[in-house]
This record gives structure tokens, sequence and C-alpha cells, in this order.
């Protein structure tokens, strides 16, 4: 990564167009009020799909917000510029969402009562999305060819750090019952299921009908569709849907279409490695 484009926060390169500063000193002070929801995700493991998720679900399925409002406001991230801009403006209660690992949160997370919720997604698919995503992205840097990219992923070379310590650090945390570990792959498999698991852990008593609603409205194809969630918003230099579709495929297990046997092979055992003395066990197999 060029240092240019990026400023490093302890140790994390951040892109400079979206995070400066103010912005992380705007973060590391944030005050988080108790009814607050917070989603954790590594980048490319279901962000945008929880900026569309959370609100319906703490409205009870009123469609204005995630209709009238861009993704990057209606739920805005922690450590991006955006949110001093919007945070007066959000609702109560209000939902983010954030990157950043567990020993950089603002230290009110841990005084207040907020929930998170900690949405993770197999490896091998965030690194396809992240690959299609840095070619798209003007300001990220060329990926290279696929095997060349995997190589910047697993040496922790690209936003936000390695996969691995990102994991890591959300398993050991404080929150006790206040955080809820989602993965993108249950979202997947069986969207209202885990709306009923969500909606119950923020203590939204949803009928059937409106977790059914919330379902169809996020589903990949309407969200692709939502000029409010699919960054046509944005202008084409800045992300070039024709190189690739912020919302791309949406799919567990694009993976198979990526990796040869030998980089199968180089993933696993060093993911595998990385996490070798932790006690949580991962949903996939590596
Ligand atoms: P793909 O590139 O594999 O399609 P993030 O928001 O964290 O950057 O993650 C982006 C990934 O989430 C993209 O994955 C995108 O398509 C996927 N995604 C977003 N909304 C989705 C939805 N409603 N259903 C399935 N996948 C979704």
């Amino acid at each position: 990564m060029t240092t240019e484009m990026f400023l490093s926060f302890h140790g994390l390169l951040l892109p400079k167009e979206i995070h400066d500063p103010e912005s992380l000193k705007f973060a590391q002070d944030f005050r988080f009020k108790d009814n607050d929801a917070l989603a954790v995700t590594y980048p490319k493991s279901g962000t945008i799909w929880m900026q569309e998720i959370l609100p319906l679900v703490l409205n009870g399925g009123d469609l204005t917000p995630v209709q009238t409002i861009a993704n990057w406001d209606r739920v805005p991230w922690l450590e991006e510029k955006r949110l001093a801009l919007v945070v007066d403006q959000l609702p109560n209660p209000r939902a983010m969402v954030t990157h950043l690992p567990y020993h950089l949160m603002p230290p009110s997370l841990q005084t207040s009562r907020a929930k998170v919720i900690y949405v993770m997604r197999n490896p091998k698919d965030v690194l396809v999305s992240s690959y299609y995503f840095h070619q798209m992205a003007a300001f990220l840097q060329d990926p290279g060819t696929f095997g060349e990219f995997m190589n910047t992923f697993l040496e922790g070379k690209v936003l936000f750090g390695k996969w691995t310590d990102h994991v890591k650090s959300w398993r050991h945390t404080e929150l006790g019952d206040r955080i809820l570990y989602l993965t993108y792959e249950e979202m997947v498999e069986d969207l209202p299921a885990a709306l009923r698991r969500l909606s119950v852990f923020l203590g939204r008593n949803l009928s059937e009908e409106v977790i059914q609603k919330i379902a169809e409205h996020c589903s990949f194809r309407n969200m692709k569709a939502n000029p409010m969630s699919n960054f046509s918003l944005v202008p084409n230099e800045y992300m070039d849907s024709k190189k690739s579709p912020f919302l791309r495929k949406g799919l567990a297990g694009d993976w198979k279409n990526h990796f040869s046997s030998e980089q199968l092979a180089k993933f696993s055992s060093v993911i595998k490695k990385e996490l070798e003395n932790e006690d949580f066990c991962l949903p996939w197999s590596l």
C-alpha cells in the first residue's frame, strides 16, 4: 500500500479518503448509549447487509429509512468521517457498524449496555470478495493476480489487518451476553431464522409477518436494486461497478471458483496455524 493513500492507525492501514485523524479521534471518544446496536465485521463479511437489516429490525419493519437514506448515513461506520456529520440525525435507538478490532473500541462500549452483533464470513469468500472490491475501488491498491492478493491478505497488508486478528479480538471481549455471533453463511442459508435470533437479541418482539417482510426486503436481489444500498450514488471514478458491482454475487462458497488446490492448502494452513490455540470452532472447514 502506498503511504500517500493510507494512514496508519495502531498498525492498521486505512484509506485517507474515508478516515482521518479527526474521525479516528471521534471514534475513540465516542459515547455509546445503552440502547445502541453496533454491527462489527471484518471488511467484505456482510456490513452493508447489516446496514439494511438493523434499522428494519429496530423500527419494526418500516422501510422508510432504507428507501430514503444512503447506507453509509443510515447506519454509519464508527471510524469514518461521515459519522460526525450524521450522528445527531440518527434515530433512537441508533445503529452503527465498525471494522475496528475490539481493543480499539472506545471505553463507553464497555461501560454502556450497547449491544454488539459480530458477523463472521468464511475467510476464503472474504478474500474473493475483497479481491474484486480492490479492482473496483479507486481508493485501494490494485490487487494484482489472485495469488498475489492472497499473499497480501494472509500477511494482513489489507484494510483492517489480518482476518484472524479481527476474529480473535472479538472472541475475547468482556461483553458477555451483550454480543451476538452471526455468520454470513447462516444469513444466506436462512435469513428469517437469523432475523429471529437478531430480533430476540435486540429485544424486539417481531411478528412472523414482519420477519418475512424484512427478509424479503434484505434479499440480495432487492438490495442490488436499492439505490440507497447498492453504491450507485457513488461516482464511477471512485467505485467502478462496471469492473465489479459492490453487490457482486452474494453467495457462500464462491471461493471454489477461484482457489487452486495449492492456494487452498496454503491458505488453510496459515489460517489454521493462526487459530490453533483458540477455544472457538469455526463453522466451516478450512
Ligand atoms: P460478494 O462480493 O461475495 O458478492 P461488505 O458489505 O462487508 O463489504 O460485504 C460485501 C459482501 O456482502 C459482497 O459479497 C456482497 O455481495 C455481500 N452482500 C451484501 N448484501 C447481501 C445480501 N443481501 N445477500 C447476500 N450477500 C450480500
